[in-house]
């Protein structure tokens, strides 16, 4: 079995070890028009510098009325192309692949003046009224995925991630809870996302894996679980997925009951065992011993680390020299570790 270490390669995808960055908002930051700033310049190529093997750059949406609020980033325009690039090119420049993560928050975008869902049925009362997306709006929304994977493309990309977890809207269409559709993208309530996999594998290259996060439970009460989103994976699977990246939750306020260290792992290693597809697992896999495991252990292909590497940028080369590997990052920094 491999280590945390060790390189990974699939279809034309090489990364030099098996750390990844996931995606993480920084509107708080204040993209304006969804572009990212100096802010996300620094904040991407700090953690390239650090040593991730994979960054995958936060939730980027297809509309200006998806995002979570008004600060996210997008590539609803190609005027959003060039600040993208930027970031690409320079963690690329330190060795790291770049992915994105394309994406709607439907229901849950904060900021639109009416939000679009599957159906109209409201987050909490803290978040607006929805209305349900027609079923010629549905289709449009596939188109805007579209274009949005083929900007990402531009921009440079290595990887793609769509974002069918946390509640967000490809998320609403594959639940029980949210979608009471009687069109067919209720009928089939896994269409949504099976024909946006399938817009992806018509722009990207063969050669690019795609990658999909999805939400293996929810934790509201009637909400599905993990046989559910199982059957659901396959589907994806056969339209087109190639790693799955294993989250949860978001449907609800509900979380899980503890949210300690692995807490999503099992998930993982389950989706990956069914399906024999290559998984990343996520939440709360900053012990260096415990994601080193996973890997070793063949519970998941690739780790993801995302609190952790905020509170720390070197995360990954921390780990690699705690692994009794090389310095990661380049030869300035690495220099500080031959005077231990
Ligand atoms: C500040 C912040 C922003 C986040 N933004 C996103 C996002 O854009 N897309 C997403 O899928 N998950 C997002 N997440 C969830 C993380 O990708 C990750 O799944 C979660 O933090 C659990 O991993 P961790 O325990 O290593 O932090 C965010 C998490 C944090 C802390």
């Amino acid at each position: 079995m491999p280590t945390l270490l060790d390189s990974f390669q699939l279809k034309g995808l090489q990364l030099k070890n098996r750390i990844v960055m996931p995606p993480m908002c920084q509107y708080s930051v204040m993209a304006k028009d969804g572009k990212p700033n100096d802010w996300h310049y620094t904040h991407y190529t700090s953690r390239a510098v650090g040593g991730a093997g994979l960054i995958i750059m936060e939730m980027t949406d297809v509309d200006p009325d998806g995002r979570i609020t008004d600060y996210d980033l997008g590539l609803w325009s190609d005027e959003q192309i060039p600040a993208f690039k930027r970031i690409v090119e320079s963690c690329q420049a330190y060795g790291a692949k770049v992915g994105i993560q394309i994406a709607h928050a439907g229901r849950k975008a904060e900021d639109a003046e009416v939000p679009v869902s599957s159906s109209a049925i409201q987050f909490s009362e803290d978040y607006k009224q929805p209305r349900e997306l027609t079923t010629d709006e549905v289709k449009e929304m596939v188109g805007k995925f579209e274009s949005a994977f083929k900007r990402a493309l531009e921009a440079g990309v290595d990887v793609i991630e769509i974002h069918a977890a946390h509640g967000y809207l490809i998320h609403q269409f594959q639940s029980p809870l949210t979608n009471k559709r009687e069109d067919v993208y209720g009928q089939d309530r896994s269409l949504f996302g099976v024909e946006i996999v399938k817009a992806a594998r018509r722009v990207m290259p063969e050669s690019m894996p795609l990658i999909m996060r999805i939400s293996a439970v929810e934790y509201a009460d009637g909400g599905y679980d993990l046989p559910y989103s199982i059957e659901l994976a396959k589907r994806f699977q056969e339209a087109g997925v190639d790693i799955f990246h294993v989250s949860s939750g978001g449907e609800g306020t509900k979380g899980p009951a503890s949210a300690g260290p692995g807490y999503q792992l099992d998930l993982a290693k389950e989706i990956k065992g069914a399906l024999n597809i290559p998984t990343i697992a996520v939440g709360r896999m900053e012990d260096i011993q415990l994601s080193d495991e996973a890997v070793r252990e063949g519970k998941a292909d690739l780790v993801a680390v995302g609190r952790g590497m905020l509170r720390n940028p070197y995360w990954a080369n921390e780990a690699s020299i705690a692994l009794g590997g090389k310095p990661l990052t380049p030869k300035p920094v690495a220099a500080a570790y031959s005077i231990r």
